[in-house]
């Protein structure tokens, strides 16, 4: 493998745990291609100077975002260069998924951090691990319940943003001064 001096975050909003473990697999695809690729959790980053491109998610909530992944949003928005940024999102439960259109509400976000890609990727609701007021949300609702991450759809989407920084810059270290 061709080591990149390119350095990638990946940080995902997460509340029970599903959308750290995207996060990570986008992260286990950027390093296996040769990025120097962090992962973390949002509420853990203070400055994004330090990378040459973020990949931001959050799991979604009534249609939102969470706070940390919001606040990330806005270092990212705020960063002096721009740093080039793919977002993602991961709510819609079941098969076919719901909600189907429109699951998160992330216009602003998009603008302001001229991200160049937005997914929605499907979720994961584990019952036994939520609290009494979200399972009676989701009784409301009349959610299903189980796990409907797509992994190759993850993969796929993270092999596709290694390209694109692939043809950025020369990821070669036998050119550790252009790479
Ligand atoms: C109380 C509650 C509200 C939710 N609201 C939404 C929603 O508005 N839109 C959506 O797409 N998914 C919604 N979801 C699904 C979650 O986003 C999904 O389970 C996600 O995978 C959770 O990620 P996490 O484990 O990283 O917190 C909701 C889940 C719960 C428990």
């Amino acid at each position: 493998m061709i080591e990149s001096t390119i350095r990638v975050l990946v940080s995902a909003g997460s509340k029970h745990g599903a959308t750290a473990e995207i996060g990570e697999r986008i992260g286990s695809v950027l390093s296996g291609r040769g990025y120097r690729t962090t992962v973390s959790p949002p509420d853990r980053i203070e400055d994004v100077s330090g990378f040459d491109a973020v990949i931001l998610g959050s799991a979604v909530y009534a249609g939102h975002w969470m706070e940390a992944a919001k606040d990330l949003a806005e270092l990212v928005a705020e960063a002096s260069p721009p740093v080039p940024t793919w977002l993602f999102s991961s709510g819609p439960i079941g098969d076919p998924p719901k909600p189907d259109e429109d699951p998160v509400d992330v216009a602003e976000i998009l603008t302001a951090t001229s991200a160049r890609d937005h997914r929605v990727f499907s979720g994961k609701i584990d019952k036994s691990k939520l609290s009494f007021g979200e399972r009676a949300i989701l009784v409301a609702v009349r959610a299903a319940d189980g796990d409907f991450r797509d992994w190759d759809e993850i993969e796929g989407w993270a092999s596709e943003i290694a390209d694109e920084l692939g043809r950025r810059r020369p990821t070669s270290t036998l050119r550790p001064d252009q790479g």
